[in-house]
C-alpha cells in the first residue's frame, strides 16, 4: 500500500495524502522517499500549477518514525540522504499549501513549514518535540520555526516541548489561515485553484523571490525582486492578463 496517495481533485491541483494512519502518518524512510518521487516528478509536470499536502483528520504527521529511528546512529543517519528527500520538497518550484489537521510534530511540523501557505483546522496541534526524545529537529525546524514566530517563541517551543494550538500558531505567524476541522481540506484546495488560475510564471517567480530573498540582504532581495519583476514584462500573460483588463473580458493564460 502506498504511504503517499497522489489525486487530482482539481484542474492544474495535484493534493499528496499523507496515508499511515496507524502511525498517526508518522515520516517512515518509505513514506520520505515516496514524498520526494511525488515532488519530483510534481516539479517537472507542467498541468500541475499548485501543490495541496495534507494527512488525515488526526494527524497530518507525528514527526519521523520513531520506531524506525530508535537503534540507528550518525552514519546510518548520514548515509541515509534525507537530504535529498527534503530538497525535492524545499526546491520545488510550485505552490505549496499544508492543509493540516491534528498533529504537525516534529518532522511533521517541518512538513508543514516547508510549504507556502498552511491553512490548519482549528483542532491543529504544532510542535516540535524532539528535545524530548534526546535529538533536536534535523529539517529545517531550528531554522524555519524561529523565521516564522521569532527567535522567543521558537525557543520556548523548541528547548521544551511545548506546542501550539492551531489559534496560538496563526497569532504567532506560523499559519496562513485558520477553519473549521472538516474543511481544512477544502480550504487549502480552494487556495490552490485560485493560485493555479493565475499566470503561472508570475506565480513562480513570486515564489522564487520571497523564498531567495528571505536569506539575502534587503537591497540584495529587491535587485532580484526588480529583475524578476522586469522580466515577466516579457510574457504572453502579462500581455493578455493587462489587455484582458482593458478590453474588460476574462484572461485566458498560457503559462508562457
Ligand atoms: N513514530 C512512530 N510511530 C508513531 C509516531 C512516530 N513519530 N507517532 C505515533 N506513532 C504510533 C504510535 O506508536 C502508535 O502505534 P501503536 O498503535 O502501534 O502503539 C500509533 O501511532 C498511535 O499513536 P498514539 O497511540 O500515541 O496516539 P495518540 O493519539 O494518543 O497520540 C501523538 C498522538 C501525540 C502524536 C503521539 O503519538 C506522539 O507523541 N507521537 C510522537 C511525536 C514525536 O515525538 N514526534 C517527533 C519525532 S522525531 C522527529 O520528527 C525529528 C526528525 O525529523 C529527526
Amino acid at each position: 500500500m502506498a504511504t503517499v496517495l497522489l489525486e487530482h481533485p482539481a484542474a492544474h491541483v495535484a493534493l499528496l495524502r499523507l496515508n499511515r494512519p496507524e502511525a498517526r502518518n508518522a515520516l517512515s524512510p518509505e513514506l520520505r522517499e515516496e514524498l520526494r518521487d511525488h515532488f519530483l516528478a510534481l516539479a517537472h509536470d507542467a498541468d500541475c500549477r499548485a501543490i495541496v499536502i495534507t494527512g488525515d483528520a488526526s494527524a497530518f504527521a507525528a514527526g519521523a518514525d520513531i520506531k524506525a529511528m530508535a537503534d540507528i546512529g550518525p552514519a546510518e543517519m548520514m548515509a541515509s540522504d534525507d537530504e535529498a528527500n527534503w530538497a525535492a520538497i524545499h526546491n520545488c518550484p510550485k505552490p505549496i499549501i499544508a492543509a493540516v489537521d491534528g498533529y504537525a510534530l516534529g518532522g511533521g511540523c517541518e512538513l508543514a513549514m516547508s510549504a507556502d501557505i498552511i491553512v490548519a483546522g482549528e483542532s491543529a496541534t504544532f510542535g516540535q518535540p524532539e528535545v524530548k526524545l534526546g535529538i533536536m529537529p534535523g529539517a529545517g525546524g531550528t531554522q524555519r520555526l524561529t523565521r516564522a514566530i521569532g527567535k522567543h517563541r521558537a525557543m520556548l517551543m523548541l528547548l521544551t516541548g511545548a506546542t501550539m494550538s492551531a489559534g496560538e500558531a496563526f497569532a504567532a505567524g506560523l499559519v496562513s489561515q485558520v477553519v473549521d476541522d472538516d474543511r481544512t481540506v477544502e480550504a487549502a484546495l480552494s487556495l490552490a485553484s485560485k493560485i493555479a488560475s493565475m499566470p503561472p510564471i508570475a506565480v513562480a517567480e513570486i515564489k522564487r523571490v520571497v523564498l531567495a530573498g528571505m536569506d539575502a540582504s534587503l537591497d540584495t532581495a529587491i535587485m532580484l525582486e526588480r529583475r524578476a519583476a522586469y522580466l515577466l514584462f516579457g510574457t504572453h500573460d502579462k500581455n493578455e492578463a493587462m489587455n484582458a483588463f482593458i478590453d474588460k473580458r476574462k484572461p485566458v493564460f498560457s503559462g508562457t
